[in-house]
């Protein structure tokens, strides 16, 4: 039986992960324009990125666009490309100060040639082996998508004999993955909805998962703080009885 202060004993939080939900629903509750609600969404995230390094969390996940979100109207999708070009010219220099690796996933490509080369070279400056922190952004990512393009992956690998069927394991899953994180701590929802819209589904199999009502732009270092200290407190099992 576990002792006493193994049961107290607060959580070590590695690796976050965000659903920044609510920008449209911040925008119309102000009477803005929807991509008045990413901008805004934007500047949180300076704020929640300088929480995590004082915090000393490692890896800080957030999604920025899904595979599905492509189906939003044309006018959303340039304002918010637009932002993302905007974002790393503002946000670039600060990063490299603070030590910050940041990491790109999902699928890229799709979001033309001037975004690509602007997430290359933003990717390549903050490049460094002990990060502070490690920044991941998700950017036409789909769990399901890229659980597909793991089973591809895989068998094509085993029918060219790369690998024996039997070898395929949890490592197999996790090196193929565009995912950069293995496993995800603490998944946080902003914008009342209680469902994951497809986000690292693989990786958050023991994330403490917490739903908040705010919208993101009007999520505070003060609620993130709330929320890694209820997750200190949690009692994490991972099947085993303690
Ligand atoms: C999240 O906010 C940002 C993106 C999906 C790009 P939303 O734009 O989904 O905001 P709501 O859910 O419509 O309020
Ligand atoms: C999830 O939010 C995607 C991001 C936050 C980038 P959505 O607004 O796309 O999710 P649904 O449509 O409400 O499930
Ligand atoms: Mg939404």
């Amino acid at each position: 039986m576990a002792t006493q202060s193994e049961v107290t004993k607060s959580n070590a939080l590695r690796n976050v992960a965000i659903i920044m939900d609510g920008n449209g629903r911040w925008a119309k509750s102000n009477a803005l324009q929807v991509s008045k609600g990413h901008e805004k969404g934007v500047g949180v995230v300076r704020e929640i990125v300088e929480e995590s390094i004082n915090q000393n969390i490692e890896s800080l996940t957030l999604f920025a666009f899904s595979s599905e979100n492509w189906g939003r109207p044309n006018k959303e999708i340039s304002s918010i490309k637009k932002l993302i070009i905007k974002a790393i010219d503002d946000q670039l220099e600060d990063l490299i100060n603070q030590k910050v690796l940041l990491s790109f996933f999902g699928d890229i490509e799709a979001f033309g040639d001037s975004i690509v080369s602007k997430i290359n070279l933003a990717e390549n400056k903050t490049k460094i082996a002990k990060p502070s922190l490690r920044l991941n952004i998700a950017l036409g990512y789909g769990g399901q998508q890229d659980i597909l393009n793991i089973i591809k992956k895989a068998a094509a690998d085993a029918l060219e004999k790369n690998i024996s069927i039997n070898s395929l394991d949890k490592d197999y899953i996790i090196n193929n993955s565009c995912v950069p994180e293995e496993s995800i701590d603490l998944l946080i929802r902003t914008g009342g909805d209680k469902r994951v819209s497809n986000f690292l589904l693989y990786q958050i199999a023991y994330a403490e998962i917490m739903f908040i009502d705010e919208y993101w732009p009007d999520f505070t270092k003060k609620l993130y703080i709330d929320l890694i200290s209820r997750f200190k407190k949690v009692s994490r099992r991972f099947g085993k009885r303690v």
